[in-house]
């Protein structure tokens, strides 16, 4: 696990979409895992500008986001889907056909999940999985106490989850946000070739304690992609203050990243 402490929020998301945009030069079918949040926002926006500027195309690249509200329409503006469309989608020149976000009001939900693994299959895995993490260690919305090998499937929010997301969405009000969503599992988020995590502030630094030098624990399912041999944490030096090596791990990556 390479650990990118940068000075900033916005020096770390655009360090992180130039990794993404290489790659998708290089590969222009590259399939992108995406999350939502607030985390990635600046990350998406760097990537629009790259498009923008002539840089990098996004029309062949296909994309599975992370999760999604159960019981939210796709056009509700605080589902993901809205996000997605809103925050990057719009900004990019991706066909929103090859953008897929589960379905939050599908009548068969662990079909939907089960479908949704199927899909992510036959287009033969994720090339590059973007990742924000809770202030209590989830990726995606794999709570504490989910099995490290889950797959995609409705799972159930911890009210501190549902307090986070209240402060920055839902208009502050806690009782707007869903309490289950569909998500993809650590299972399969753990398959992805490339795993990008971003982390700021902070409200993040115990989980990234507990994902970079903690023992590996379904207690925090972030901590699991020790396990992984290809990724990347950019993250704030708020969110970072509490790791034990981090000197280290800002002159090593330094190095390999050239900087
Ligand atoms: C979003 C997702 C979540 C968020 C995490 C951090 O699709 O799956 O795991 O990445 O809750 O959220 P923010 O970025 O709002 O702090």
């Amino acid at each position: 696990m390479e650990v990118v402490i940068c000075k900033s929020k916005g020096e770390a998301s655009k360090l992180a979409a130039e990794m993404i945009t290489k790659a998708v030069k290089a590969n222009p079918k590259t399939v992108l895992g995406l999350a939502t949040g607030s985390t990635p926002v600046g990350m998406y926006d760097e990537m629009a500008k790259a498009v923008k500027a002539g840089e990098v195309s996004y029309k062949q690249v296909r994309s599975w986001n992370l999760d999604e509200y159960y019981g939210l329409p796709p056009t509700h503006d605080q589902s993901y889907r809205y996000f997605m469309n809103k925050n990057l989608f719009e900004k990019i020149d991706i066909d929103l056909a090859n953008t897929h976000v589960l379905d939050g009001l599908a009548a068969d939900p662990e079909k939907e999940c089960a479908d949704y693994e199927k899909q992510i299959k036959d287009a033969g895995g994720i090339d590059i999985q973007v990742l924000g993490i809770g202030s209590d260690g989830h990726i995606a919305f794999n709570e504490p106490g989910t099995s490290l090998t889950s797959r995609t499937s409705v799972v159930y929010l911890t009210p501190s989850t549902i307090k986070d997301n209240a402060r920055l969405f839902f208009g502050g009000d806690e009782s707007k946000v869903p309490t289950r969503a569909l998500s993809m599992g650590v299972g399969t988020i753990c398959e992805a070739k490339k795993i990008i995590l971003l982390a700021f502030g902070e409200n993040k630094q115990d989980a990234l304690l507990g994902m970079v030098e903690g023992g590996i624990t379904q207690f925090c399912t972030a901590s699991i992609l020790q396990m992984h041999p290809d990724v990347w944490v950019f993250c704030d030096e708020a969110a970072a203050a509490k790791l034990k090596l981090k000197e280290y791990y800002a002159w090593r990556s330094a190095t390999k990243l050239g900087k």
